[in-house]
């Protein structure tokens, strides 16, 4: 896993959009996995202005959302399919048929599930998945003790969750507890994971999913397994990492350096 450690939440969310846009220039046809959440709100506005700008094309790729939420249909205002409209797929104009989230509305939950599923798989699987993380160390909807293989499936929130989403709803309104979520095994699958951290209340999710055990505990420490994670996080949310001068070394100012042969040992030609 490489750890990038931002001063501020903006910086990290500049690194974390910029990643994308270089995904998209790389491959502009390319499948993007999609997260929603505060966090993810700087990254799709700097994403947008990027397009705006012509720096990448954001119309010609495909993205999977993580997760909807159960008894949600795709109008209503809390919907995840309303925040991405709202915060990404209107600005840019990405085709709806490229734009794929679960039907929160479908009669059959369970049987949406699988059919997500199989549609991430017919589109060639996820080229770079885009993560946050839960103070609880979710990752999508995956909560605590979600097996480390799962695939697309319905979970109950934890009590935390459904707290920590009430934000975004109206005083009188119920905060849904089922959502339709990518399992842990779907996301292992990606071939490029990016998950975004911002903000001390997510500082020991990041140290448990980074240097705790491998756990369903923790869902986000399966992201040890995948062979391309790359974790950015601010200052607040990196406060807990007990190796954290390891990683500011490896990656200072969260840059990658070149690997260059260390001074006065570089190879002389014979
Ligand atoms: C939502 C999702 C969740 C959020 C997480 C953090 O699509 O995948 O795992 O990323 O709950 O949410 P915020 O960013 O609101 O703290």
């Amino acid at each position: 896993m490489k750890i990038l450690i931002f001063p501020d939440a903006e910086a990290a969310a500049r690194e974390t959009a910029r990643r994308i846009v270089a995904q998209l220039v790389a491959k502009p046809d390319a499948v993007l996995g999609l997260a929603t959440g505060g966090t993810m709100e700087p990254v799709y506005a700097a994403l947008a202005a990027a397009v705006a700008r012509g720096d990448c094309d954001g119309r010609r790729f495909t993205s999977f959302n993580l997760d909807e939420y159960v008894g949600l249909a795709g109008d209503h205002p809390q919907s995840y399919r309303h925040y991405m409209n709202r915060h990404l797929f209107d600005a840019i104009g990405l085709p709806a048929a490229q734009a794929r989230l679960p039907r929160g509305d479908a009669p059959d939950p369970a049987e949406e599930a699988r059919r997500y599923e199989a549609e991430i798989a017919a589109e060639g699987g996820i080229d770079l998945q885009l993560l946050g993380i839960g103070a609880n160390g979710h990752i999508g909807f995956n909560e605590p003790t979600s097996s480390l293989a799962s695939r697309t499936r319905i979970k109950t929130l934890t009590r935390g969750t459904v707290e920590a989403n009430r934000r975004f709803f109206g005083p009188d309104e119920q905060v849904p507890s089922l959502a339709i979520t990518i399992g842990i095994g779907t996301i292992l699958e990606s071939r490029e994971a990016l998950l975004l951290a911002t903000g001390g209340a997510k500082a020991e999710a990041v140290a448990a999913m980074v240097e705790g055990p491998l756990s369903a505990a923790c869902p986000a420490s399966a992201l040890q397994m995948h062979p391309r994670a790359t974790v950015i996080c601010d200052e607040e949310a990196a406060a807990r990492l007990q190796l954290r001068d390891y990683y500011e070394t490896v990656h200072p100012g969260g840059t990658e350096p070149a690997i260059t042969a260390p001074k006065g040992l570089e190879r002389t030609r014979t």
